[in-house]
This record gives C-alpha cells, structure tokens and sequence, in this order.
C-alpha cells in the first residue's frame, strides 16, 4: 500500500497530478517529436517511417483522418495543415460515425488514423475497414507495437512518453506536430509551397517548445481565471478557422475534468442560435489568434458583450485590440497563424485543471472516463 503511494508520488516528479505535470512536459515532448524528422538544416522534413515514394503521395486525391475524442480535435487542425500545405481535400470524422455512413473510400485514399493508445475500438474498427476498402491507412500514435501501429502500413510515432492522466494533454500537442511534419512532408513532394514557406513554419515549429515553456511561466494568471469560471455552470468557447478547432479541444478538456458544461462554437455561427443562451454574467473564452479571422472575430465579440457575457480573450502577443473589446486577455506568443494551435491550447489546458481543482475534482481520474476505451 505504503510503497504503491510512494511510487505514484515519485512519478509525478513533484507536481500535484499527472495531468499538470503532463502539460509541463509539452516543450520535450514537442522537441521529441520533431527529433530528427527535421534535418540538419532545419529546413526540411525526413519522414524516414513514411514508406510511400513520390509516385504514390502524387497519387492520392483525398485523405480522411479518423480518431475520437482528443485525437479527432488533432485531425481537425490536420485537416487544415494538409489542405493549407499539400492541397489535397481532407475530412475528418470520428471513429464511430465513419464507419457506419458508408464512406467512399477508394485505393486513391490515405487515411490517417489518430489514436494516443493506438487500442482505441472504433478507430481500431475505421482502420480495418479502410484497408478493406483498399486504401492506405497511416497512424499517428503514441504507443510503439499497438494495436493501430501494427496494423497500420505507415506509423509516425509521437513521442510524449507515456500519458497517464484521462485528460489527454501532450499526447494531443504531440499529434499536432506529427501533422505539421505530415503536411510539410507531403508538400515538399508535391511542390505545393514553395521552399522558402517550408522553411519558415519548419523555423516556427522549433521554436514552439521555449515558446510552450513562457506561457507554462504564466499558470498563476490562468489559475485566476480558472477560479472565476469554477462559480459558473456553464460556459461557451468561440473561435473561427483553427481557434474554432482549438476551442472545440478546450471545451472538451473543461467538461471531462470540471464538469462544468460548456460549448465549443464557430464564432460565425452564434448567431444561428447559440447567442439566444447568452445571459448576463456567463463566461465567454474567446479565441482570436487568426489575423485574418481577427475582426470578423471581434464582430462576434461583441455581440456577446452586448448581451452581458464576460469575456476572456486570447490572442497572439503584440495584438493591442483585442483587449479594447473583451474583460480579460491572454496573450500567447506569436507566430505563424498556421502553428498557433500548439501554443493557444495550452492555456485551455491549464484553464480545465484550475477550474477541476478549484472544485475539488479527482483531476486525473474524471468520473465516468477511461483513459483508453476499448469496447465499441
Ligand atoms: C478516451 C480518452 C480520451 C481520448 C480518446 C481517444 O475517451 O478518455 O482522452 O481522446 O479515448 O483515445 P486514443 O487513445 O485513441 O487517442
């Protein structure tokens, strides 16, 4: 018993839970995954674990990514990094929808898999039925010799180390370099951007770690605002583009552990019928790191404003505006809007582990949840 505690307590390396210590780990893991997959010059991507040839990536005309939970909301900012960098069309969709609705899977088609534990049933399911249908199926995975991994005909591996807390956390910014290589990699070999454009996202993926570590230097203020969304039961995340994506993967992080209830929603779209829950008081996170999504953004600021939320924005560092029109600001370093994924969810993360703490939460057992879910 004694000696079991004593094992967690040296696991957790000094931190109070996995999940925090989880987050921390994010600049290594980061660092880790981008290894050696970025040569010597810095300026292009070796995916030595991709066995197609040139021949084959030039072949493909469509490409699905399927996974659950926080993989899926990876696949959702992959979808924008290969269609952004390699022009091929992408759709994302979760495990358990896509095999059902008969999708056109043909052998032009690669389909990433997403998986964290790479033993999750339904994407175990879409994988096996993609191979049925002919097509080639790539996991990106943090678990070498899973079942996904075996399976699967190109494996990219990410490498967080291992996850233990249910809330998913580096495994999901892990995948999220595993797609900017993907999508570098299948841009080099189809030309779609040029030279220069590679070498500047492959400079601003190097300097995502120290740029993870500076906004981790700034947990006491998230802790704050954390504290003041804990007294609320529920409340929305905006964004548009990928701060849309990212929303959805901080929405989600604040249910599983706070278990306050909370929406993630295209900004644009609040409009369409979300803005009719919007009441005096309730706490609105909105994300506007997108320049060229920023006013249309800001637009949908105050129409939350207007009908009384408080709103907690998070831009990018050097953005004066954003704070005119909201309560609260966060900023997160600059970079290429592309990459701004990888650093904007960490403060998400951060906000969910307050906010589960704060309420007394069992932060890294949620009820309800399993870390790896492998019944259908
Ligand atoms: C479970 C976990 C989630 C995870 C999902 C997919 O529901 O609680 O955190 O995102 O499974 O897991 P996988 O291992 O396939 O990434």
């Amino acid at each position: 018993f004694h000696v079991d505690w004593d094992i967690v307590t040296a696991e957790k390396a000094g931190f109070d839970h996995f999940m925090l210590k989880e987050i921390h780990e994010q600049p290594k893991a980061y660092r880790d995954t981008m290894g050696a997959r970025l040569d010597e010059s810095g300026k292009k991507v070796v995916l030595n674990e991709v066995g197609m040839t040139p021949e084959q990536i030039r072949a493909i005309r469509q490409v699905h990514i399927v996974a659950c939970g926080t993989a899926y909301h990876a696949g959702l900012v992959g979808k924008s990094v290969i269609e952004k960098l390699a022009r091929i069309p992408v759709e994302t969709d979760v495990a358990s929808e896509y095999r059902y609705r008969a999708p056109i899977i043909t052998p032009e088609t690669l389909v990433i898999v997403v998986s964290q534990s790479g033993e999750t049933a339904d994407t175990l399911a879409a994988l096996r039925e993609a191979k049925r249908c002919g097509a080639r199926v790539l996991a990106i995975t943090n678990v070498v010799g899973s079942s996904v991994a075996r399976e699967a005909d190109d494996v990219i591996v990410t490498w967080a180390g291992p996850e233990i807390a249910v809330a998913s956390t580096k495994a999901y910014t892990s995948q999220l370099i595993a797609f900017y290589l993907l999508g570098l990699y299948l841009a080099q070999t189809l030309g779609t951007v040029d030279e220069a454009y590679i070498a500047e996202v492959a400079a601003g993926l190097q300097e995502l770690p120290e740029k993870v570590e500076s906004i981790l230097a700034q947990a006491d203020t998230i802790k704050e605002i954390a504290e003041q969304v804990s007294t609320h039961d529920n409340l929305f995340f905006i964004g548009r583009g990928l701060d849309y994506a990212v929303a959805l993967e901080g929405s989600l992080k604040l249910k599983e552990i706070s278990y306050i209830h909370s929406e993630a929603y295209a900004a644009g779209e609040l409009k369409h019928g979300t803005l009719a829950l919007i009441e005096e008081g309730i706490p609105v996170i909105a994300l506007a790191t997108q320049d060229d999504l920023f006013e249309k953004t800001v637009s949908n600021i105050k129409e939350v404003k207007a009908r009384g939320a408080h709103v907690f924005g998070i831009h990018a560092e050097g953005d004066a505006e954003l704070a005119k029109v909201v309560d609260h600001t966060f900023a997160i370093p600059a970079t290429l809007p592309l990459l701004t994924p990888a650093l904007s969810v960490v403060p998400l993360q951060l906000l969910a582990y307050y906010a589960s703490l704060a309420r007394g939460n069992d932060v890294d057992k949620p009820r309800n949840l399993a870390k790896s879910v492998t019944v259908e």
